[in-house]
């Protein structure tokens, strides 16, 4: 059973500070159709595809991918994080790794790194590392170089942050646009030299985290494999920044959500399309709050996320054994572009009684049986999280500015490979979802039901914005981070489960 500390440690929701996705620009573009392998040498070796298994790590609040670093490897867990562009590990030496009174409040750091165990480590002295996430929570340290094993591939000289100083317990694994980093001066990152190693064919991989209570999911570089989805899978343009034309985040446009019943009715919740960013490291979703507001009423929710409130928004667990059949249905880019629908049991969160054993106080609540809500409200920035990617199978092609998506087939154990090398092709994958049966074989998973899922994703943060209060709880050491790296704390804070940090 997970202690306190725990819980606390999921709730720091290192959300990105995404300042460029606060309004969609349509801005035409075309796509490329030559492929990659046209810029490289004759002497390139040839591409492929490589697998990494990601862990739906319940109490730690999201997907860990175990990979390893340094010569000889030192395996290190590092949260897959769509939404940042950095890779970091912890230090062996790093504060929090030493010190017993900070791991009772952030939690046990998990695999660290000895830069003094490996042969092709190379410091670089003048690059410090800093990253700031909206809650306060961050890391701090200097850059190095070296050999990354992920999948079966090793990618050599890769830049990547070590942490000396941090209030997260875990190294990280941003897979977004390298120019998100948090760096002064950009480097290239995992997915550069992934690809300009001539291990991948372009900048591309497919992201399947499957069911909520499945194990693991998987991340795929330089392909994707047909049997993860249910039917088409559809490509549509990844938005640019709307300020500077530039691509630093997966926002794409969501035209429209309704939830359908089963006897067909659908309600429609949107005004306005709007741009969202597909982000594997944040847990819950987040979404306008004229829109997140009329679907709270429409479930008889309560949203206790309002300053002093308990970070949650609550809903009657009834919904999950009444409306097995509702289902929340994200349509994006156009009227006819592709539509995910996403199950009530993937939103209605059967976890309140293991927060509660943890310490949660519930407020009162108009209903006995309470599940928190896998969707929450924004004042700024539109989040798909988990609670929505676990529905979608996701190709991110950052090479041509893509997002291939499609229904996930769920709980699926065959495997149907496709380089990628090119266009993302726009192919068929199975009939419909597979039945329990072929999924017997599926180890279940660790049985606490729909957990944690709490927030969590980086991201560097700009500095802009006001300094809100203390991400640090009552009666809780703060971490002594220097004025300087105390970086403002965007709006989001307010949402991203201010108050379940001071529980
Ligand atoms: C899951 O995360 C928790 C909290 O970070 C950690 O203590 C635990 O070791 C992780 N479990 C696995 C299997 O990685
Ligand atoms: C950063 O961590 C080191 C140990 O790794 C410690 O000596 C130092 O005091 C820490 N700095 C701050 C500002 O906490
Ligand atoms: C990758 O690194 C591992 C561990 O050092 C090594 O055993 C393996 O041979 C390397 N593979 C390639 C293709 O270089
Ligand atoms: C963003 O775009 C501007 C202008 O187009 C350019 O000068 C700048 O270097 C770009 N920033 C990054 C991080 O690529
Ligand atoms: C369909 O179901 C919804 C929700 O259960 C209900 O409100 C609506 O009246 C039903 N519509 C029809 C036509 O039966
Ligand atoms: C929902 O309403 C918006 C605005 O009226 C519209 O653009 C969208 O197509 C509608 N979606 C559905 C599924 O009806
Ligand atoms: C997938 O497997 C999990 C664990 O066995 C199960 O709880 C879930 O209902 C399955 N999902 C589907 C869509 O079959």
């Amino acid at each position: 059973m997970a202690s306190l500390p725990t819980l606390l440690q999921l709730l720091l929701c290192f959300l990105p500070f995404l300042a460029t996705a606060q309004k969609v620009l349509p801005i035409g573009f075309s796509r490329q159709r030559h492929s990659a392998h046209s810029a490289h040498s004759a002497v390139q070796r040839r591409t492929t595809t490589y697998s990494q298994i990601i862990n739906n790590n319940l109490t730690g609040g999201g997907y860990y991918a175990e990979v390893s670093v340094g010569t000889p490897p030192q395996t290190v867990n590092l949260i897959l994080d769509t939404g940042s562009s950095d890779l970091w590990v912890l230090d062996s030496h790093a504060d929090l790794c030493s010190s017993q009174k900070l791991q009772a409040y952030y939690g046990n750091c998990l695999a660290t790194f000895d830069p003094d165990d490996s042969s092709t480590y190379v410091n670089l002295p003048r690059a410090d590392f800093s990253i700031q996430y909206v809650d306060g929570s961050g890391a701090q340290g200097n850059y190095f170089k070296d050999t990354l094993h992920v999948g079966t591939a090793n990618i050599t000289s890769l830049q990547m942050g070590l942490a000396e100083n941090t209030t997260i317990n875990s190294g990280l694994m941003g897979v977004g646009f390298a120019t998100n980093e948090a760096a002064k001066t950009p480097y290239p990152n995992i997915i550069d030299l992934f690809a300009s190693q001539d291990l991948i064919a372009k900048q591309v991989y497919s992201l399947y985290l499957d069911d909520l209570n499945a194990e693991t999911g998987t991340i795929l570089f330089g392909g994707m494999d047909t049997e993860k989805f249910i039917g088409e899978l559809s490509i549509i343009d990844i938005q640019p920044d709307s300020q500077t034309g530039n691509y630093t985040s997966f926002t794409v446009t969501l035209d429209s959500l309704a939830i359908t019943a089963s006897n067909g009715t659908a309600t429609n919740f949107t005004q306005v399309p709007l741009p969202v960013v597909l982000d594997s490291g944040t847990t819950l979703s987040y979404l306008p709050s004229s829109v997140a507001e009329n679907i709270f009423d429409a479930f008889g929710a309560v949203d206790d996320t309002l300053s002093g409130g308990t970070g949650l928004v609550y809903v009657d667990c009834d919904y999950l054994s009444n409306s097995q059949d509702l289902t929340f249905d994200f349509r994006f880019d156009a009227e006819d572009g592709p539509l995910i629908r996403v199950p009530i049991d993937e939103i209605v969160l059967d976890n309140v009684e293991d927060y509660e054993q943890l310490g949660l106080r519930v407020p009162q609540l108009p209903f006995d049986h309470v599940c928190s809500f896998g969707i929450q409200s924004s004042s700024g920035v539109y989040l798909l999280g988990d609670t929505f990617l676990r529905s979608a199978y996701v190709v991110y092609d950052l090479t041509d500015k893509n997002i291939g998506l499609a229904q996930a087939n769920l709980n699926s154990t065959k495997t149907n490979i496709l380089e990628i090398s090119s266009a993302i092709p726009s192919v068929t994958g199975v009939a419909s979802q597979v039945s329990a049966s072929q999924t017997a074989t599926i180890t279940p998973g660790n049985g606490d039901g729909g957990l944690p899922t709490v927030t969590t994703t980086a991201s560097p943060s700009s500095g802009a914005g006001d300094t809100t209060d203390s991400a640090a709880p009552r009666g809780v050491p703060a971490p002594k981070w220097e004025p300087a790296f105390v970086m403002a704390v965007s709006g989001m804070f307010a949402f991203m489960g201010a108050g379940l940090l001071a529980l």
